[in-house]
């Protein structure tokens, strides 16, 4: 069994344990041993994934005991849609599965949410059980519990606050991660520094070019750290009625970018928080919250990693529309009675949730980082 870390994510009426180890993807079944509730595990991962990571799974977890299967969903943000959740819950119910079966999400943050999601609403829930194999999935949408799909209205729109079992993570898998979801994830591991936790920013200003570069111990570090913050978040706040709220920096501005690029491939997850990070500072130094070297320190550690430093080229060739983005932020879940909600910073390191942002604003600085 390879080194391994293991840490605790206590919620009410339970706890459940998040594995860290690198090559430990073929010890999922003997680390399983004891936790579920029977003997069928139906491994769910995209097309990308399945080749190259299912078979280890599977073998571990035949080895280990278990009676497991295999199922596979199209690659990308589009498998987070009412049709592909239909496709999977159809699927598994004619494969007549029952309440003692678990399901194991293996994949990034699309899969790990459907799969969560289908979990929770099938025959009214079953055991689930997240094994991540990107760094944003590692760092943070496997753990919390938040499942779901984006819809018409927009990005996670459908869901449930619902929590695996175990959330397993092999950081060998990140190996063959490309570049630009390496990067992508990062974006998630500098919230956390933002959001709470100066030292850790500055730790990443050092550190961050060797995270990318996948050096071992700063990979691992930069895990290990983003997973005990995102834990304690949820420990203090699993359904999100106070602090979690804030794990939200930069994805109202992110969540918009995304709608209006139709959730493709042009613009990933993690690309539209690192802009709506840096989008979000901006607003807080327009509203007298945050001293501008904060927000410009932000953009420093941005540019030196290579992140764009304005939005980038729509593929329609067509511009940005402010008002199209903020029309997208209307339907953000952390609105109130029509007023639009921000995390916003203080400086590096505190965040605070602020209502009633005008408009007129958030306007300004969608035209500094290129809307029209
Ligand atoms: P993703 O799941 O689409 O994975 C990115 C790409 O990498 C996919 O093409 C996938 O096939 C491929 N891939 C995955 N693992 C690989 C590996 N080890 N080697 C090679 N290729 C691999 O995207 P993501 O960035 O992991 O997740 C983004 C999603 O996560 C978004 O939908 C976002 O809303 C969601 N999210 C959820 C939460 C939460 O708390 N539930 C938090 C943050 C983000
Ligand atoms: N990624 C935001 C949350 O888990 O709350």
């Amino acid at each position: 069994m390879p080194v391994m870390l293991d840490i605790p994510v206590n919620i009410p009426g339970g706890q459940y344990p998040i594995f860290l180890g690198e090559g430990l993807l073929g010890d999922v079944g003997t680390l399983l041993q004891g936790r579920l509730p029977g003997k069928r595990v139906v491994v769910i991962s995209d097309d990308l994934v399945s080749p190259l990571y299912a078979s280890p799974v599977l073998h571990g977890l035949n080895a280990a005991g278990f009676a497991s299967e295999h199922l596979t969903v199209p690659a990308g943000e589009g498998s987070k849609s009412w049709d592909a959740l239909q496709r999977l819950l159809d699927t598994l119910l004619a494969r007549t599965i029952d309440r003692k079966t678990t399901l194991l999400a293996l994949g990034g943050g699309v899969i790990g949410d459907l799969v969560g999601f289908a979990a929770a609403i099938a025959l009214r829930g079953l055991s689930f059980v997240q094994v991540p194999t990107t760094l944003l999935a590692q760092v943070d949408s496997s753990v919390g519990g938040k499942t779901g799909i984006n819809t018409a209205a927009g990005k996670n729109m459908v869901g449930a606050f619902y929590q695996p079992l175990a959330v397993m993570m092999d950081s060998a898998t990140l190996s063959t991660l490309p570049p630009r979801h390496l990067q992508a994830g990062y974006a998630e591991i500098l919230k956390y520094g933002l959001l709470g936790d100066a030292a850790f920013f500055a730790w990443l200003e050092e550190n961050g070019k060797a995270v990318l570069a996948r050096t071992p111990n700063a990979l691992h570090h930069a895990i290990a750290h983003s997973c005990r913050a995102k834990a304690a978040i949820v420990a203090a706040d699993e359904k999100e009625q106070g602090v979690r709220a804030l794990l939200n920096l930069g994805h109202t501005f992110g969540h918009a970018l995304e709608a209006v690029t139709g959730y493709g491939d042009q613009l990933h997850h993690g690309e539209a928080v690192a802009m709506g990070c840096r989008m979000a500072f901006q607003l807080s130094v327009s509203l007298g919250l945050c001293p501008a070297s904060d927000a410009q320190r932000v953009e420093r550690h941005l540019n030196a990693l290579g992140y764009p430093a304005t939005l980038p080229t729509l593929v329609s060739g067509q511009a940005w529309d402010s008002e199209r983005l903020l029309q997208a932020m209307e339907g953000d879940k952390k609105n109130s009675h029509g007023q639009k909600t921000f995390v916003l910073a203080k400086g590096i390191g505190e965040t605070v949730l602020q209502a009633g942002v005008p408009d007129e604003t958030v306007r300004t600085v969608l035209q500094r980082f290129g809307a029209s």
